[in-house]
């Protein structure tokens, strides 16, 4: 084990120092019992008595041992790890932004800011109105749902299914789940679209509250039928959801407002800057149409005599779903990413994304099976249905770390077996994409000359191969 893989607290002499906090707060004692139960509170806390370099060599070599996009390509499909620019971090920090506090009096250049966002975002979904206080894009799921639960509850319609296609995100169902729906799972065509006929099928049992779907889908398949596909649910008196969690190949391009959706939640923390994963903040938006504008989570904020203000006068709202204004800094973060790039620019990156991944796409395919080979948006998926010698989707992803390239998703799609799941997104260059083919194609040489190299990767990462079943089910965690 490496000096860096030690705990901070395994570090120093064997003896720690340890703080009395009551002399070093100079609280009297009965006062701060008072404060706190003396039953919560900790006598003494052992620091280690490192010197301050070690400390910091300590946390930059750990720092060493994550990988991020700073590092190199990140193809992980579906989660869109693209670079984000550094302006809007700098933007995010600047201290009118982040050194203000939501019970200070209302912050007119703030809440100017969040109104301006979800004009912009209205614009480029083609939706009618926005709230901006979901802090994810689950917790926007549970949001979109709970408004189209209330909004047959309040015309007394009993709908209380959904349908949810097989190749959807896992938080689809799960968050229908939690906000009380049941749900219908839709199998998809051979082609990875959705069955007209089984769609038609299910919305005419009467009870169904719509369809949720990502469209491009998790394939990184944009459904041909999509008009016909809203028509048939609004036929049968439902509502269509748009997953728009990974909106970059559709930016400027199309919008799911156009494409017949009422309701649609983004990840600004994928598509408008913010780094995603390590799970920090996000922000998943909900935008909704007209009919559905009164359901919307309050406060909403509003322009009323030059001046923004909340309003809270809906009595139909589902009320608030986040304290305050959600996951404020996210929101500067996307404002200054929509703001520098522009229209033009926005539209750049949905071409760029494309571009990106079909370039990979048809330069793997050389090597790997492509279940579904066709013109892709931002991903597609390959498996390991012909790699030779037995070796699996997970073999490879961990081979890929041995050459210092972050692994693609694997194993999802559901419906594609050995799923290998890239997504380059619109920020690597073609350097980077011809590296990250090199490597495919020297793993792919290794499975067919020197398979046990790949079976028995990583090598050179540090720690080897986890048994991540047995880590999930029981995690060691230290106290
Ligand atoms: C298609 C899709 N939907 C929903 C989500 C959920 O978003 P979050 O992780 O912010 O909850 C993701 C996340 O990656 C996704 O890719």
């Amino acid at each position: 084990m490496r000096e860096g893989k030690k705990l901070i607290f395994e570090k120093g002499k064997k003896e720690l120092k340890t703080l009395n906090f009551n002399a070093r707060l100079d609280i009297d004692p009965t006062e701060l019992n008072e404060l706190l139960p003396e039953s919560l509170q900790r006598k003494d806390i052992p620091i280690p008595d490192i010197p301050e370099v070690e400390i910091v060599r300590h946390y930059f070599n750990l720092s060493h041992d994550n990988y991020g996009v700073d590092f190199g390509i990140y193809p992980l499909g579906s989660c869109t790890m693209k670079y984000n620019p550094k302006i809007n971090e700098k933007i995010s920090r600047l201290s009118g932004f982040c050194q203000i506090h939501p019970l200070q009096e209302e912050n007119q250049g703030c809440l100017e800011l969040m109104n301006l966002l979800s004009r912009f975002l209205e614009e480029i979904t083609g939706m009618d109105a926005f709230t901006l206080q979901p802090a994810a894009g689950a917790h926007g799921e549970l949001t979109g749902l709970l408004i189209i639960k209330k909004y047959f509850e309040q015309e007394n319609r009993i709908k209380n299914k959904i349908l949810i296609p097989d190749s959807a995100h896992g938080t689809n169902p799960a968050s229908a789940k939690l906000a009380g729906f049941s749900i219908i799972e839709l199998q998809s065509t051979p082609e990875g679209e959705i069955p007209l006929d089984k769609l038609e099928f299910a919305m005419e049992e009467g009870d169904v509250a719509g369809l949720m779907l990502t469209n491009p889908n998790t394939l990184g398949l944009f459904d041909r039928n999509i008009e016909t596909i809203t028509k048939i649910v609004h036929d049968n008196g439902g509502l269509c959801y748009y997953d728009g969690a990974n909106l970059n190949p559709i930016l400027g391009k199309c919008r799911p407002g156009d494409m017949g959706f009422d309701i649609v939640h983004l990840n600004l923390h994928k598509t408008f800057s913010t780094p995603h994963g390590g799970g920090g903040p996000g922000a998943g938006p909900i935008g909704v149409k007209k009919k559905l504008l009164p359901f919307l989570p309050e406060p909403s904020i509003i322009a009323r005599k030059g001046r923004f203000t909340r309003d809270k006068s809906s009595t139909m709202s589902i009320g608030r779903i986040r304290s305050f204004w959600g996951n404020f800094g996210i929101l500067v973060r996307a404002f200054s990413y929509i703001r520098a790039l522009g229209a033009d620019g926005l539209k750049r990156v949905a071409e760029i994304s494309v571009l990106n991944a079909n370039y990979l796409r048809i330069k793997l395919k050389e090597k790997y099976h492509l279940p579904y080979d066709r013109w892709c948006m931002h991903e597609f998926v390959l498996s390991d249905k012909d790699v030779p010698n037995g070796i699996t989707t997970e073999d490879i992803a961990k081979r890929i770390l041995d050459y210092g390239i972050y692994g693609p998703t694997i194993y999802f799609p559901l419906i594609v077996s050995g799923a290998l799941m890239i997504e380059p997104t619109e920020t690597e260059s073609k350097d980077s994409l011809d590296h990250f083919i090199f490597v495919m194609n020297k793993i792919h040489e290794e499975c067919r000359e020197n398979p046990e190299i790949v079976k028995t990767a990583p090598h050179d990462t540090p720690i080897g191969r986890l048994d991540a079943v047995l880590a999930a089910r029981r995690p060691i965690l230290h106290d």
